[in-house]
């Protein structure tokens, strides 16, 4: 029975050796897990679940209560996602809060796991690896975070040492929860930038300026509609876009600066993410020193699957020396 299958998944994840300080982790985790079609997301008090189907599952209440008593969540929410690209947002259990506070590696982030706009909660499980090595990577230098969402991967910059975020989300929502996520970590938000901007634009605007940034992460969503010059709305999509994005990323890196970048989207491979690095590093003629699989943590096991991996991506490193305490570049 699906209950039985998440039950013995739940059981798996409490010998899993999480970083310390961490309450957010991937309880079940779709086929990996047996479960196909659910996810189930912890962020601390609050189980979030994902559904892939046309509605919630028969069994939907009795795992809940299962679920319930197996971790004592005081919350439990749903989002179903159909084929067609439509979702719903469900509040199973409790009072879901709209925002509450998680921890990760001790840093903590605001999440809002029931809300019906928000991408999703504002940190995603699967990114935690990455947020790990842009710490480590991000001290005395400037970090670009682009498509930044709720700031995750800047908050993690920020606990590393960075000399300045520049976050960049066409969402004002998303700039005001950047900052708030860099405040209740005790970072002044004065001290970084929240770009309300298309980060394409920005990204031509550094790649002109030239090599200014320690760190740049390069995460874009599958599809979004980007306003051109003189109004008119095209359409971005990240398999025809990711080779420039990552050209124009490569340009605003310094001499052994660190080169975030991922997809979600289940068209492209880590193959097909590597190659657009290579060849942009080609086409820029820039050395690489290293290009590394961006690493999945242990409790999302679909990492082992190619094709049901979640985030694909990889790490490249400039050959050069690390450009820690380099002065952040002026503007944006
Ligand atoms: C999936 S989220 C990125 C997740 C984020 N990197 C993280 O780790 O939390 C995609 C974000 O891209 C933003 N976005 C979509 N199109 C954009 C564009 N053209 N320029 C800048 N941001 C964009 C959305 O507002 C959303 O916050």
């Amino acid at each position: 029975m699906l209950i039985d299958r998440v039950l013995a998944a739940v059981d798996r994840r409490a010998a899993l050796p999480l970083p310390a300080g961490t309450d957010v982790l991937r309880l079940a985790d779709d086929e990996a897990d047996d479960c196909a079609g659910l996810v189930v997301d912890r962020y601390g008090p609050v189980l979030r679940l994902e559904v892939r189907g046309v509605a919630l599952p028969s069994e939907t209440t009795a795992l809940v209560t299962a679920l319930v008593d197996a971790t004592g969540a005081d919350a439990v929410v749903a989002r179903l996602r159909t084929a067609g690209g439509e979702s719903a947002l469900f509040r199973l259990h409790g009072e879901p809060p709209p925002l509450h506070v998680v921890h990760e590696a001790g840093l903590r982030y605001a999440v809002r796991a029931a809300d019906e706009e928000a991408a999703g909660a504002g940190l995603f499980v699967d990114q935690r690896e990455g947020r790990r090595l842009v710490r480590g990577a991000a001290r005395g230098t400037a970090v670009l975070n682009l498509f930044a969402h709720a700031g995750a991967f800047g908050v993690a910059a920020a606990a590393g040492g960075a000399a300045r975020v520049d976050h960049v989300d066409v969402s004002r929502r998303c700039a005001q929860w950047a900052a708030l996520n860099l405040a209740l970590n005790g970072v002044d938000p004065r001290a970084h930038r929240f770009l309300v901007e298309d980060a394409l634009d920005v990204l031509e605007r550094a790649a002109r300026r030239g090599p200014a940034y320690g760190v740049v992460v390069l995460d874009p969503p599958t599809t979004a509609t980007r306003k051109a010059k003189g109004g008119k709305a095209r359409r971005f999509r990240v398999e025809d876009d990711l080779p420039a994005l990552v050209e124009a990323a490569l340009a605003s890196l310094l001499p052994g600066g660190l080169l975030l970048a991922s997809t979600n989207h289940r068209g492209l491979s880590v193959s097909d993410v590597r190659e657009a690095v290579l060849g942009a590093a080609f086409e820029r003629g820039v050395s690489l020193a290293s290009v590394d699989e961006l690493p999945l943590p242990l409790d999302v096991p679909s990492a082992q699957d190619p094709v049901l991996r979640p985030m694909r991506g990889v790490t490249a490193r400039l050959a050069g020396s690390p450009p820690a305490a380099t002065a952040a570049p002026s503007r944006a």
